[in-house]
């Protein structure tokens, strides 16, 4: 009979599937981007995706387990869509705030998926487990905050049409400010969009 801890590394197995794909698919979002922050905040969180690739190869072992994957084909649809949707709107002002939701979206199936794991490794009594997959689920929840900030900081802005020019005729003689200057697209970053997805 199958029973949590079955459930636990059936689980684990999959989130270390999705995190190696997102691993894959983070630089590409990130040279999608036209926004310097938002580029700069999807390759610090390739850092940490990084990070949690081997964390969770240190939760198999605290199973005494080795290290395997399954297919994630949440995260695989999830990459899939970004990828369709980084195309639709490549070159257009609307592209940082459609990354941003692709994104977005991957971090919360992960939050999601590290809730449960992190609650189930408490269950079935192994701490070591459980405060590796409270940290990563810490960065998960960070890396969503840093994303929902540029969302309303400025690429729902920017996605509405709402340009430098007209910005400066609101507001006489101010020059823009670092957020709004981070968010013009790059003549350099508009390079084509390659597959986020394996
Ligand atoms: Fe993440």
């Amino acid at each position: 009979m199958k029973l949590l801890k079955e459930l636990f590394l059936e689980e684990l197995a999959d989130m270390y599937d999705a995190e190696r794909r997102v691993v894959k698919a983070l630089p590409k979002m990130a040279k999608a981007a036209t926004c310097d922050k938002l580029k700069s905040a999807l390759l610090a969180h390739l850092k940490e995706t990084e990070g949690h690739v081997l964390k969770l190869e240190q939760v198999f072992a605290s199973f005494d387990e080795k290290a395997r994957g399954t297919t994630c084909k949440v995260t695989v649809g999830l990459l899939e869509e970004g990828d369709e949707l980084a195309g639709d709107f490549k070159g257009s002002p609307a592209i940082n705030a459609a990354l941003i939701s692709a994104a977005q979206k991957v971090e919360h199936h992960e939050m999601a998926a590290y809730g449960c794991l992190h609650e189930w490794a408490g269950l079935l009594g192994n701490e070591a487990a459980a405060v590796l997959l409270e940290e990563i689920l810490g960065e998960e929840k960070a890396a969503n905050e840093t994303l929902i900030k540029l969302a309303l900081a400025s690429s729902n802005k920017e996605a509405l049409g709402e340009s430098d020019e007209k910005e400066s005729e609101e507001v006489p003689g101010k020059s823009p400010d670092n957020l709004r200057r981070g968010m013009r697209p790059t003549g350099s970053s508009r390079a084509r969009i390659g597959s986020l997805s394996r």
